[in-house]
């Protein structure tokens, strides 16, 4: 039967030709089974039709360098980064983004012409949610809690929206006199350390602390609050000690479900210059 065999082979070629124009990217971190990552961008790919792969892999500490280059070899078009190798896809990059300069640390890393270009989505995802909710930060307080990589990730575009100002506050003193000195040195008056928690005028807090991993308390007592304040919690899944005392309080809350996927429509614009409805997508997965 040779038209029979032609036809299958006809049929393979096209498989693989699909096959091969399929773009691949993945997410990386340790751990990553909790990651909601490859289900958001395939959400967002199927509103545009579009066929593509996402995976979810975990990188051993010390081997994320290695595993970037085998991707890259591979094929893979970009990849989305998660702890802890975010400042790592920073330092390998070879065009980084302002963001990516100032905070040295990125999310998204697009591989093109033989180069990686490396985003920072995180902080553009966090606006983007609270002007989803109607939140101007346009001359506002903002309280953020928080000294580690979570809190300066979204200092930047925080910033760009002029709050009145930015008031930091950490557990530990030293990181966040540290923290302070580093962003004043770029953005001149505008952020001031907390010592002392005083919430009367402060308009928004933003948790970017891990305190819910690891203590059944909120971070700070929020019970000072005036009754306007919006609490925002960037962890998502259980409902955090921070979360639950705002809603204790009866405080405009929010989680952090609504940035990841903010996050994730960068990225995806970032790699396939097209926007998305990010509404349908938190509204599927919660
Ligand atoms: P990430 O990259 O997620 O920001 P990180 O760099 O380890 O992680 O930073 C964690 C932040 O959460 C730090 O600001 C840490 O405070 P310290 O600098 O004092 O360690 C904060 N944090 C963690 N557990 C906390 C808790 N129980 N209460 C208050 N802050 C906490």
């Amino acid at each position: 039967m040779p038209e029979y065999n032609a036809i299958k082979e006809i049929n393979a070629l096209l498989w693989c030709n699909y096959i091969l124009m399929i773009k691949k990217y993945a997410v990386i971190g340790n751990p990553i089974s909790h990651s909601l990552s490859p289900v958001i961008h395939r959400e967002f790919a199927q509103q545009h039709n579009i066929n593509l792969g996402y995976e979810k892999i975990l990188a051993e500490e010390g081997s994320f360098k290695e595993l970037v280059k085998k991707l890259v070899i591979e094929g893979y078009s970009g990849i989305n980064v998660t702890l802890p190798f975010k400042l790592e896809a920073a330092s390998l990059s070879d065009e980084k983004s302002i963001n990516v300069e100032l905070t040295k640390s990125a999310n998204t890393l697009t591989f093109r012409d033989g180069k990686i270009i490396s985003d920072s989505t995180d902080g553009i995802g966090l606006v983007n949610d609270l002007r989803k909710n109607n939140f101007s930060l346009d001359d506002k307080n903002i309280l953020l809690l928080g000294a580690g990589g979570a809190a300066n990730g979204v200092i930047p575009e925080l910033l760009k929206c002029s709050p009145k100002k930015i008031f930091l506050w950490n557990r530990t003193l030293r990181k966040v006199e540290e923290m302070k000195a580093y962003w004043l040195s770029h953005y001149p008056e505008k952020i001031e350390v907390m010592n002392t928690i005083f919430l009367e005028n402060i308009d928004l807090i933003i948790n970017a602390t891990s305190s819910s991993m690891s203590s059944s308390s909120p971070p700070i007592n929020l019970t000072s609050a005036n009754n306007e304040l919006v609490c925002y919690d960037m962890m998502y899944g259980e409902k955090t000690p921070f979360i639950k005392a705002a809603e204790d309080l009866k405080l405009i809350n929010f989680d952090g479900l609504g940035m990841l996927i903010e996050q994730a429509a960068a990225s995806f614009k970032i790699w396939h210059s097209l926007e998305v409805d990010t509404k349908i997508v938190e509204k599927k997965l919660r």
